[in-house]
């Protein structure tokens, strides 16, 4: 039996989650003492977006011992709820999907393969076997799929380029695996004094904790809409004969779990109440206004206020984005980040002193693996925004 074929892909068991957590948190712990990061795993782990096993930790480990503490490399599975619109008909389905996260392989066991395998073997425990081709005889047998699989797509967001992912197929040549899609992303310094005149509070309504349920609802309804009409306003086509056109969806705890995440251990210090914004009276145009972020103070050097969502006109984003400035200046934070920008708004963003970023190139790439008919390269996806990062 070849090397590779020894290992397989396990759930992990209680002891190897935390000896995964216990991995990464040198890497990825950011601000978070080791404690800090547990703590906050064990607070996101009961959230809806990943609780009732929507979270899966698994494990590359030897077949004759998968439940050593000596496994060779772990990553995360989100299961999610998604859209999905094929050409000639009139609505979109709903369609499961997963979200990828914390692909770690410790230093020690790093360039042999491991982490290809890994991720080579995730797509036989996400998607039906009938959809994938041929399992690789020299892999051995394929790991056992869990009652939840079935997904038409799955999505991860890459730190390390393309390469890697795309070389993660199921079939065991060198292709075939995620590929990456282009988005915009734009930065903001928040001036410490407003620069335009203050917008009429009136026109506008804050969203709070509470409100969010409620909001992200309405959100699914308008991007259920977008997708049925198929209207390319605000997106960058991928291809332009689509086998089908895919979205996440925020709802589910989606969209609000970002909030915990990202301002885990400094909730005192980023004295924030209020997590979204929305423009009054125009919630039944084609394009009403919105946004709704989380603040990031993971990050090195200062906090950020990081969009989750955004839906806006080029003429209703500047006042939007003044909304922004103003709930990041009372926050003391002065940086804000779109990442997803609607495409028709780079005009605005930038004369509106946005800096710019577009393409492939960016820190954080976001990279989709189709499993039904047709190819990944003839799936088109639409709404990629923060509010679908797995972490
Ligand atoms: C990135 C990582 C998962 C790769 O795992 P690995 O087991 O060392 O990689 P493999 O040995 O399976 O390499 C497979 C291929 O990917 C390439 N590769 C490995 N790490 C890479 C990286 N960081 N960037 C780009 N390509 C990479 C290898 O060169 C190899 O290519 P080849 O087949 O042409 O030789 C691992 O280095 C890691 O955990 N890094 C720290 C955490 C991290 O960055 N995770 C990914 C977040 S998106």
């Amino acid at each position: 039996m070849s090397d590779l074929a020894s290992l397989s892909l396990f759930c992990a068991t209680p002891e190897q989650v935390v000896e995964s957590r216990r991995r990464t948190w040198p890497a990825w712990g950011g601000i978070l003492n080791e404690n800090q990061y547990y703590e906050r795993y064990a607070r996101l782990d009961q959230m809806e977006h990943a609780d009732e096993s929507k979270m899966i930790t698994w494990v590359l480990a030897p077949r004759h011992d998968p439940t050593t503490i000596d496994f060779k490399c772990s990553c995360e599975t989100y299961r999610r709820k998604g859209l999905v619109k094929y050409p000639g008909e009139n609505e979109a389905r709903e369609a499961l999907y997963y979200g990828i996260a914390a692909v770690y392989v410790p230093p020690s066991n790093r360039g042999k393969k491991y982490g290809l395998h890994m991720m080579r073997l995730l797509h036989w425990v996400l998607a039906p076997h009938a959809n994938l081709p041929q399992f690789p005889k020299e892999w051995g047998a394929p790991p056992e799929a869990q009652q939840s699989s079935g997904a038409l797509f799955s999505i991860l967001f890459t730190s390390i380029g393309e390469g890697f992912y795309r070389a993660s197929g199921p079939g065991g040549k060198k292709d075939g695996g995620w590929e990456a899609r282009s988005v915009i992303s734009v930065t903001w310094e928040v001036p410490e004094i407003p620069i335009e005149k203050a917008e009429d509070p009136a026109r506008w309504v804050w969203l709070h904790h509470e409100d969010m349920n409620e909001f992200w609802s309405k959100d699914v309804q308008f991007i259920k809409n977008s997708l049925a009409t198929a209207t390319e306003v605000g997106f960058m086509p991928h291809t332009k004969n689509p086998v089908a056109i895919v979205a996440p969806l925020p709802d589910g705890g989606v969209g609000s779990f970002h909030i915990t995440r990202k301002l885990w251990g400094a909730e005192k210090a980023i004295n924030m109440h209020q997590w979204g914004v929305k423009l009054l009276d125009d919630e039944r145009s084609d394009c009403p206004t919105y946004a709704t972020w989380s603040v990031d103070v993971q990050r090195p050097g200062s906090p950020s206020l990081v969009i989750t969502r955004i839906c806006a006109m080029e003429e209703t984003f500047p006042a939007l984005l003044a909304k922004l400035q103003e709930v990041a200046r009372k926050s003391k934070i002065f940086d804000i980040e779109i990442w997803g920008l609607p495409r028709g708004l780079e005009r605005v963003a930038v004369s509106t002193g946005g800096r710019h970023f577009e393409g492939k190139q960016g820190l954080l790439l976001p990279c989709i693996k189709w499993y039904g008919d047709g190819g990944t390269a003839d799936i088109e996806w639409r709404f990629i925004e923060k509010f679908c990062l797995s972490c």
